[in-house]
């Protein structure tokens, strides 16, 4: 398997959350009860597998990778990516702040989390596309066969030392289980 290739499945497990997220949040507008388990389930799969370990490797490996080797020729694109990730990162964070006051009664906050919710996913899926289409070909083109098994040991390590092995399959094994009650 080649680093795009690990990414773009990455890509289709993170696009299967953003699917349970809305499904979530179709239920919370019409007042259904969610867990509180499973709010947490998905919050950790943003924090954690999303941003540490998926945005992370691109990140510290691929995008540098690529910057180095010259492509894409329009340097621009690599900072719009980076600035999606960081703008990701804020309506995560604003989501989790949502669900605190959530938790402490607050009416409002189902409103304020629904609509972080919103911008995220619109933002994640753009961003998805973009790379899938636009990145990623250019990098198993041009990157060495050496660099992009280098960079699959890289990659390995990044996770370990982030989450742990077990964790990653943990938060299949959570997503499963999320799909089930959300989207069948
Ligand atoms: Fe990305
Ligand atoms: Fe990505």
């Amino acid at each position: 398997m080649t680093p795009t290739q690990a990414l773009k499945e990455e890509h289709d497990g993170i696009l299967r959350m953003l699917d349970i997220l809305r499904a979530i949040c179709e239920k919370m507008a019409s007042h259904k009860t969610i867990q509180g388990e499973h709010l947490d389930q998905v919050m950790a799969f943003l924090r954690i597998f999303i941003d540490r370990c998926h945005h992370g490797k691109e990140e510290r490996f691929l995008f540098p990778e690529m910057s180095n080797a010259g492509i894409p020729k329009k340097a621009d694109i690599m900072d719009e990516l980076m600035d999606e990730h960081a703008e990701g990162r804020k309506l995560v964070e604003r989501m989790g702040a949502a669900l605190e006051r959530f938790y402490r009664g607050d009416q409002e906050a189902p409103g304020v989390f629904m609509d972080a919710v919103d911008r995220y996913g619109t933002l994640i899926r753009d961003h998805i596309k973009k790379e899938n289409t636009l990145l990623f070909p250019q990098a198993e083109k041009k990157l060495s066969k050496e660099r992009q098994s280098g960079m699959m040991e890289e990659f390995e390590t990044l996770e370990e030392e982030e989450i742990g092995s077990g964790r990653h399959d943990q938060f299949h094994r959570q997503m499963d289980n999320l799909s089930r009650i959300y989207l069948s």
